[in-house]
């Protein structure tokens, strides 16, 4: 039976994470590591959970020695938007974070989970159809040290022989933990937005396709990489994976398929329109079918309905008989 940590696990992945990998290997094998955030009810009551910086090596090495850990996920990250505030933190955390978590795994023989984003993506790559093996000059903070990282990590498996795996995931979209500061963050307000007021002002421009995913999805994709066969991976880390691509106003028009008195209207913010600009319209995922089967469950119209549906049930303002 595997002995897992998740780092990062109260942000918006680690939160939905964590809980299925407990239900997956045994609630006291997976050990929720936090951060900032409290974890709520849910996480503590299911199992372990600690407090952990990822930037104090001492931390990590003293939680996978205390509870045996062989396989981490480390989600501990600051996302593009928020690195863009504070790069200096964002290259702290993502990368020593990341480099401590590795060095760790080496030392202790753990396999490694590691999510990279469409932002390792930059301005020079193609924007359709964007290849596994590509140019990759981002110009974020975040970009830049999601790139690293995806090097590094492969560095650790060709050099080291550590079991590194990852995927480049596109935008999320969920509704149990808020997002943490994406560029794609409006997908996600747009359905509460809808359900409080039945309008939303949108960030990006009219016409700004961006990779997409529902978060079960997510959650598998994360969950089928580490479980597969190793001797079919010619990639280990950073394989694209998407779902769906869209722009805003394609989730306005699916929403007003309930809700016909939604109105979406635009008030761009130069910082992530520039952002969203430099990143892929729409992945090619091809090498992670082929190499571990992969394949998404959600499309838009099956999001949409389901984010109705839940934000609504949270935030008790009923979808009025619909
Ligand atoms: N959510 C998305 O749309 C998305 C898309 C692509 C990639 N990713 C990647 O997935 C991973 C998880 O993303 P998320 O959406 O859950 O992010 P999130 O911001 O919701 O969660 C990240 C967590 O890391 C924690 N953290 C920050 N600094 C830390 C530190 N020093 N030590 C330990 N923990 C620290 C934060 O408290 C937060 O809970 C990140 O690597 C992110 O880049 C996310």
């Amino acid at each position: 039976m595997q002995k897992v940590l998740v780092t990062g696990a109260t942000g918006q992945i680690g939160s939905e994470l964590t809980l299925a990998l407990r239900e997956r290997y045994g609630s006291g094998n997976v050990v929720a590591a936090g951060h900032v955030r409290e974890p709520d009810e849910a996480l503590v009551e299911s199992g372990p959970c600690c407090f952990m910086d990822c930037t104090e090596v001492g931390t990590v090495s003293e939680t996978v020695t205390k509870y045996k850990v062989d396989t981490i996920y480390h989600l501990a990250a600051l996302l593009s938007a928020a690195a863009e505030k504070n790069p200096q933190l964002a290259w702290h955390v993502n990368m020593v974070g990341l480099y401590n978590v590795l060095e760790v795994a080496r030392e202790k023989g753990c396999a490694v989970f590691i999510p990279s984003s469409i932002g390792a993506f930059g301005p020079q790559t193609p924007l359709d159809n964007t290849p596994q093996d590509t140019i990759q000059r981002p110009n974020t903070m975040y970009g830049v040290t999601k790139v690293a990282g995806e090097l590094l990590c492969d560095y650790y498996y060709h050099r080291f022989g550590i079991d590194t795996r990852g995927v480049r995931y596109p935008g999320l979209i969920s509704y149990k933990t808020p997002p943490g500061g994406g560029t794609t963050d409006y997908a996600v307000e747009i359905y509460h937005e809808a359900i409080r007021h039945k309008k939303y002002t949108c960030y990006l421009r009219e016409g700004t396709y961006l990779d997409m995913m529902y978060m079960p999805d997510a959650i598998k994709a994360a969950i089928e990489l580490m479980e597969a066969d190793p001797a079919r991976l010619k990639h280990r880390n950073a394989f694209n994976v998407t779902a769906m691509s869209f722009a805003p106003e394609h989730v306005a028009a699916e929403i007003r398929k309930t809700m016909p008195e939604f109105v979406i209207d635009f008030d761009v913010d130069p910082v992530r329109q520039a952002i969203a600009d430099s990143w892929p319209n729409k992945m090619d995922d091809s090498a992670a079918r082929e190499e571990w089967g992969w394949q998404s469950d959600y499309d838009l119209a099956s999001v949409t309905k389901d984010m109705l549906k839940q934000v609504s049930r949270k935030l008790g303002i009923a979808l009025e008989g619909r």
